[in-house]
């Protein structure tokens, strides 16, 4: 009988449906069995937890790693965590999303909520949406984007990973559609919009960054900002970061470091030291990062960026209903109204008609 299972074993194997088993190995932990490597070139042992976490260790350092007795089937990758992307995977929290339609990044484009946890008073409870629907206190925030935050998503693609995206919706998966149909028309308008007739391979890789920057980050801010001066007297400040200079370490790691602009979070390495990161900077950088720092800790201190009294050469105002302000910061700052207004109208109709508010 034995035999005869062994022999399924393999034509399962032989066909893919079973991994063929790797040689156990015995760690501080316990035994593991792992698998051989879909191409057959190495073995693989996947998903060994390597902590443990428990309501009490919410925010602080996990606990030891798990051990076992008997065999560990170290088979399966494990959880992502969300918003991981290019700087590998931790394999504590789980965070799946619909990737099959979705022309898509890695980026985990949902709020993460919590889950109810006794005795800790929670933040985020619902998505921030529907979240500020209710709101009862105004918190004024100062909310911003980079001119090319695509950069840090384009990184990693090449040919082959835009041609697996062919076919797909051009949007985030925060959106539904009544039909396939319906779906298909409006993904054409967005391809349209950004690629006309071209075909997305890599010689339009700037333009992908583009509707990158634009989906994933600038529109979700000002769809933000409007839905906070709408609901609440919050004071929200805008801002694009345009700036580059050589603290521009994320367009540096993104490979398009020639191009103007900045990439995402190249912002914070002028507002903040880094311990990781070398304190190079030239003259000009200097005065971008005293300049940001004077504006953020302004409104840290007093509520308002660039406060009456300091005789502000650019006085940086809140956004208004219908009147969003926005402080380019550059070589040479300035205010300025929405940027890419063709765009913000795209989005907004789409996500009228079609946002998720249930997810
Ligand atoms: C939670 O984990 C910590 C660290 O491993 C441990 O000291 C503590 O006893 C655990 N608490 C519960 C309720 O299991
Ligand atoms: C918002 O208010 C409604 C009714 O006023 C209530 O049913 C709902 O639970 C509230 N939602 C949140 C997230 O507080
Ligand atoms: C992508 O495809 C083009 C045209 O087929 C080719 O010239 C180019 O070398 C490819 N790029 C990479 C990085 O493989
Ligand atoms: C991109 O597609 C166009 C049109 O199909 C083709 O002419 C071009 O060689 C492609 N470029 C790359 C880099 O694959
Ligand atoms: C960003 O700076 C470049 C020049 O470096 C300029 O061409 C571009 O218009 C600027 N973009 C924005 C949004 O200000």
């Amino acid at each position: 009988m034995k035999w005869k299972n062994k022999l399924f074993l393999l034509t399962l194997i032989a066909i893919k449906l079973v991994d063929e088993p790797a040689p156990e190995v015995t760690i501080a932990q316990g035994t593991l069995i792992g698998k051989i490597s879909s191409d057959g070139t190495f073995f693989e042992y996947l998903g060994i937890p390597y902590a443990t976490t428990n309501s009490s260790t919410r925010f602080r350092a996990p606990g030891p790693p798990p051990s076992w007795t008997g065999l560990f089937k170290a088979v399966e990758e494990s959880s992502s965590c969300p918003q991981n992307s290019f700087f590998g995977e931790l394999t504590a929290l789980r965070a799946k999303k619909p990737l099959q339609l979705f022309f898509d990044t890695q980026l985990l484009h949902l709020p993460c909520v919590e889950s109810t946890i006794a005795e800790e008073e929670p933040v985020i409870t619902d998505l921030p949406f529907n979240l500020y629907k209710n709101i009862s206190k105004d918190i004024d925030v100062i909310y911003g984007s980079t001119s090319k935050e695509g950069f840090l998503l384009i990184a990693g693609d090449t040919n082959e990973t835009l041609a697996e995206r062919h076919g797909r919706y051009l949007f985030a998966s925060d959106l539904r559609f009544s039909s396939d149909e319906e779906g298909f028309v409006t993904s054409k308008k967005v391809e349209n919009f950004y690629f006309g007739d071209d075909v997305i391979n890599m010689s339009q890789i700037l333009k992908v960054a583009e509707f990158y920057t634009q989906l994933y980050f600038e529109i979700p801010a000002i769809f933000e900002t409007e839905c906070l001066i709408d609901k609440t007297q919050s004071k929200v400040y805008n801002y694009i970061f345009n700036y580059s200079g050589q603290r521009n370490f994320m367009k540096l790691r993104s490979g398009y470091y020639n191009e103007p602009g900045a990439s995402h979070a190249d912002d914070l390495f002028y507002l903040f030291r880094g311990s990781l990161i070398p304190p190079i900077f030239t003259k000009q950088d200097k005065k971008i990062i005293d300049y940001m720092t004077t504006l953020w800790t302004n409104f840290a201190k007093y509520g308002d960026p660039t406060p009456d009294w300091t005789n502000s050469v650019l006085k940086w105002e809140p956004s208004k209903k219908h009147n969003m302000k926005f402080l380019y910061i550059d070589d040479v700052p300035k205010i300025g109204s929405m940027p890419n207004n063709d765009a913000f109208h795209l989005w907004k109709n789409i996500y009228d008609k079609y946002r998720k508010t249930d997810i």
